[in-house]
């Protein structure tokens, strides 16, 4: 095969990647989602596409099932997990963050995906990271969901956080943007606070959510870890200085405050610099100071 014909036919396999990326974020039911989302990873392992698919533009917000209602957080039922009520609230919540993240991962892939191969020269590397974030996440949704029936419960019985895509929506025209507070913020957010969720359900009773949590807390490093690595590529592809660009970006797209306590382990394993999200780091610049 010649150069010429190789890089047709890998353009032919990113435009399938990219118009199942698309598929994805279109398809509203939830379980159906999460299908899409590993089918849309075998094909892209296996390399099997039809010819000519024609990637189409992701939706700037994604399609959704009609139940859940969404709402204000503080609406959201409470989370005591001494009741099965409670801990099928927890499994909900945690259910609706992974629903999030499967549109979060394969909106990387179709909003950002032809930009990093075509002017950041990425290559098949970062596809094949989000590919592998976006079948890791429908997995955790299906495992979730999953639980949720054993319980006498279903995804979209409970209500839930109405606000998850905001800061997807915020960012959907920086790739900078989107891994600074996606990945390392929100997602980082999730290592400080997975452990302590198992633990809780251990000392209820149920291991077996709690096994569900501890597998998707080892996942989850690795997708913070993704998120990092590509962050500080880009940046030292573009000249940027890393730490003062994911200041900025704190800045303008993050409205709270990076809360402790942190899972320093978790985020030293993902890679996050300590000085990035610690206010008790000496270097820590004032600018950091959020409110
Ligand atoms: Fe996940």
């Amino acid at each position: 095969m010649s150069s010429k014909q190789g890089s047709q036919t890998e353009r032919a396999y990113f435009d399938g990647l990219m118009s199942d990326a698309v598929s994805v974020l279109r398809t509203a039911k939830a379980v159906d989602k999460a299908q899409m989302a590993l089918t849309a990873a075998d094909r892209w392992w296996s390399r099997t596409y039809d010819r000519g698919s024609r990637p189409a533009s992701p939706p700037d917000i994604p399609a959704r099932p009609a139940e859940p209602v969404l709402g204000d957080p503080k609406d959201v039922p409470k989370r005591r997990l001494g009741s099965a009520e409670g801990r099928i609230a927890l499994i909900h919540a945690v259910a609706h963050i992974e629903l999030n993240a499967i549109d979060l991962a394969w909106d990387m892939i179709a909003r950002f995906g032809d930009t990093a191969i075509t002017q950041l020269n990425l290559g098949h590397g970062f596809l094949d990271d989000w590919v592998q974030v976006g079948e890791e996440e429908a997995k955790h949704f299906l495992y979730l969901n999953q639980r949720l029936e054993e319980l006498g419960s279903y995804y979209g019985a409970t209500m839930a956080h109405a606000g998850l895509w905001d800061a997807a929506l915020a960012t959907k025209d920086d790739l900078l943007a989107r891994l600074s507070i996606v990945p390392m913020v929100l997602e980082a957010r999730g290592l400080d606070v997975n452990p302590s969720m198992a633990k809780r359900l251990r000392s209820a009773g149920d291991g077996v959510t709690a096994e569900i949590l501890d597998l998707i807390y080892q996942d989850e490093i690795g997708h913070v870890k993704i998120g990092t690595q590509w962050f500080h590529k880009i940046c030292e592809t573009r000249g940027l200085d890393a730490k003062t660009t994911f200041e900025s970006n704190l800045r303008s797209y993050f409205k709270g405050q990076l809360k402790p306590p942190f899972n320093n382990e978790a985020r030293e394993l993902a890679g996050l610099p300590l000085s990035y999200y610690d206010p008790s780091e000496p270097k820590r610049p004032k600018a950091w100071d959020l409110n």
